[in-house]
């Protein structure tokens, strides 16, 4: 493949290329040498080997398809965002949100410090209040040492910021006293920076307070390392072929006002939005689960769990999206620079920061929301997922190349779209 890729995200007719020709694309974009699309392609993956160095217990390696969302264009620069991801439809939703989004002038993403929060439970003292005020007088020296935990991140200007003081009076243990250390993070996710500091800190604590450290952990509820992203569309790019724009508008507002009333449309509704965010953290080896953990905590902060996106009309009725969620992943570190496909993906991302990353991901979380929602609040979602899901029986039935498609347009037309049909087409097509 020679064609010249102008530097756009936006490639139409993407989705109808072979599989071979979106990969040679994507190497394109992202000047990725042979071994690197070997990566992909799972040719030269992750390696038994490799992958028995990761975890415990290895019996293989488990593979997901890696799929590439189109369209983004994030602080006015074009991003191909790799995602990974079981399920059908969700790519594709995503990158029908990011055209309309770019169509509109695009997402505007931005991010605190990467700063994450280590907490080390003090028990056994008499006044937790007194205890407090005697970790405050000797805040400096903590701090120090704290610093000394990870040179790397100190050369790179992250450290050891704060401390916090949250005595915690009336728990099923009695009083305890909760030492927060706020710790930029630069690049790293940053949980073995964190928890190395608050264990090498506990001696200290325990000397100078007389009590006992029980827990010393990260906590993922990482609130001073969120991101924020915003998008503004006109209604006109918002109509279907059935509603005009403003009522398309107005039933997204509504739809979201759904998931801001009710914690059990808020958990579907956020679902939506970590579909998108979970796959990037995936793609680039971050720690999903961690991601999760933030994003939900932080979602039901205020006492009632809510969306984490908002979607209102502004003055002149254009539908603006927003997203606000912690995000810690890292760009060094971890699986992020082991898992050969995952630096893959960093690659074709080309963010230079984690905060960069994160933002990305801010992003795409919002358009993937967005997608659901409007599909949704529209004509629904089961028409485009039945198409998917034919397709995904087809191919467990035994069905490839062009059978594929005979299956499943016979199973549309049929309206039986069964695994049971899917083996008897098979069967039928074969003979
Ligand atoms: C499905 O994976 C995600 C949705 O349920 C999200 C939503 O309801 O907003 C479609």
């Amino acid at each position: 493949m020679t064609e010249n890729l102008p530097r756009t995200s936006r490639l139409p007719g993407f989705y109808q290329r072979s599989l071979p020709e979106r990969a040679a694309l994507i190497a394109q974009w992202a000047g990725l040498d042979p071994d690197e699309q070997g990566a992909l392609i799972g040719i030269t993956g992750l390696t038994p080997v490799q992958a028995d160095h990761m975890i415990e217990n290895v019996i293989g390696v488990y593979a997901l398809p890696l799929g590439i969302a189109t369209n983004f264009q994030i602080n006015g620069r074009d991003y191909l965002i790799p995602m990974v991801i079981e399920e059908p439809s969700v790519v594709a939703a995503c990158s029908f949100a990011a055209r309309l989004v770019r169509d509109s002038g695009g997402f505007t993403v931005a991010s605190d410090e990467p700063i994450m929060i280590g907490q080390m439970q003090v028990m056994g003292v008499e006044n937790v209040y007194a205890a407090a005020g005697k970790v405050w007088e000797m805040r400096e020296e903590l701090l120090n040492r704290a610093n000394m935990t990870d040179p790397v991140i100190a050369r790179f200007g992250g450290g050891a910021r704060d401390l916090e003081l949250r005595p915690l009076l009336d728990t099923p243990a009695g009083p305890m006293l909760v030492i927060h250390l706020l710790y930029d993070v630069r690049d790293a996710m940053g949980a073995n920076t964190i928890n190395t500091a608050c264990e090498k800190l506990a001696p200290m604590i325990e000397a100078a307070t007389g009590g006992r450290l029980v827990l010393r952990i990260l906590s993922n509820l990482a609130d001073r390392r969120k991101v924020r992203a915003t998008c503004t569309l006109a209604p006109h790019v918002m109509k279907t072929e059935t509603m005009s724009g403003e009522q398309v508008v107005e039933a997204i507002e509504q739809a979201w006002a759904f998931a801001e009333a009710d914690p059990y449309r808020a958990a579907t509704h956020n679902k939506g939005a970590m579909n998108g965010m979970d796959a990037v953290c995936i793609a680039t080896g971050n720690d999903w689960r961690a991601l999760e953990a933030g994003v939900h905590a932080y979602a039901a902060r205020g006492g009632r769990y809510r969306s984490v996106t908002r979607w209102q009309r502004d003055a002149q009725g254009n539908l603006r999206g927003e997203i606000e969620a912690p995000v810690a992943v890292g760009i060094v570190g971890g699986a992020t620079r082991v898992h050969p496909a995952a630096k893959v993906a960093l690659k074709i991302l080309g963010v230079k920061t984690a905060r960069e990353l994160a933002e990305v991901m801010g992003a795409v979380g919002l358009a993937q929301n967005l997608a659901a929602i409007r599909a949704l609040a529209t004509e629904g979602i089961q028409r485009g997922h039945m198409g998917l899901h034919a397709r995904q029986l087809a191919i467990a039935a035994g069905a490839s190349g062009d059978m594929i498609t005979r299956v499943v347009e016979t199973m549309i037309a049929e309206g039986q779209i069964r695994l049971d049909r899917a083996q008897a087409l098979v069967q039928q097509f074969k003979g």
